[in-house]
């Protein structure tokens, strides 16, 4: 087995409480097949159990973010292959979307199909300049399956992501700007630099509460407004059985920065 076969399709590095989640297939414009899917649904589980790490930063190593799921493993499956592929992906990405860390995708070269489903698993895009975006599984023969029919009308309404959906379009950065579907476009030697900056941010923030904030806007994402109204209520009230309200309402009285509590993400209720 040569040293790039070796190499784990999916890295996990861990500095300080920022994790960076790498795919590592760069021959393949990091292709997802089964054993990348695999791999992040491992790297998820592990990042779950960590509340030493407080933001997940998702990157393509090499010239692309992801290219899409891996059409030469794909091409000859069965039916039954191919719903379980879907499944396979689909579980990995509920897994990332469902951590208690907020999660930020830096998107360069190319996002497309499922490259673009993983990126919309994420919490945050950011993209740089001349990155590519798409849904071209129509232009293979298919529907998506990692999402993308799903995340995509939700994120930037039915209408425009019908149009790309099923035109198989890629846009460019700016119209990926424009069409909401990231949320910041950078020079690409600043990428790295911006999702660093964001991730410093967010480490400033209480981590109770941004779990919390993922949770009530994921489950929101599937109740009607009343009931998303009353779920948001019950966790706003549980915030205040935590430290981190009391340190962050007192501080801004006392006009200083608030200090949360790190290890603080299993008291109350609200986040999990
Ligand atoms: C397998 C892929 C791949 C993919 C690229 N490669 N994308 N292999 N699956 N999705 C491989 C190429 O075959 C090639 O391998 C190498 O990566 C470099 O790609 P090139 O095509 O030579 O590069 P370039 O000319 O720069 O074109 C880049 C590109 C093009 C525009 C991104 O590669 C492309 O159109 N890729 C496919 C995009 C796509 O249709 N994605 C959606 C897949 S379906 P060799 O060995 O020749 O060097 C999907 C469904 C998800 O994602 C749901 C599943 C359940």
């Amino acid at each position: 087995m040569s040293q790039e076969e070796m190499r784990d399709v999916v890295e996990l590095s861990v500095d300080g409480p920022v994790a960076t989640v790498t795919l590592q297939r760069e021959k393949q414009l990091n292709a997802l097949n089964r054993a990348v899917l695999t791999k992040i649904s491992e790297v998820a589980a592990a990042v779950a159990e960590r509340s030493d790490v407080r933001v997940v930063l998702l990157r393509g190593a090499g010239r692309a973010f992801a290219a899409g799921a891996d059409i030469a493993q794909m091409r000859d499956f069965s039916a039954a292959d191919a719903e379980a592929f879907s499944r396979l992906g689909q579980a990995a990405f509920a897994a990332l979307e469902a951590l208690p860390q907020p999660t930020i995708a830096l998107v360069h070269g190319y996002a497309l199909g499922g490259g673009l489903e993983l990126a919309m698993a994420c919490d945050i895009r950011i993209a740089a300049e001349g990155a590519k975006f798409g849904q071209p599984e129509v232009t293979l023969g298919v529907v998506p399956g990692f999402g993308g029919s799903q995340r995509l009308p939700r994120l930037i309404g039915q209408g425009n992501a019908l149009y790309l959906l099923l035109t198989g379009e890629m846009v460019d950065a700016a119209e990926a700007m424009r069409l909401g579907l990231v949320s910041k476009v950078v020079p690409q030697d600043e990428l790295e630099t911006a999702g660093r900056q964001l991730a410093e941010r967010l480490l400033t923030l209480g981590p109770y509460a941004l779990a919390g904030v993922k949770r009530t806007v994921y489950e929101g994402a599937e109740l009607d407004l009343h009931s998303g109204l009353r779920m948001e209520a019950g966790r706003f009230g549980l915030c205040f059985a935590h430290p981190e309200q009391t340190e962050g309402m007192t501080a801004f009285l006392e006009r200083r920065k608030p200090d949360f509590p790190q290890a603080s993400l299993d008291e109350g209720g609200a986040a999990r």
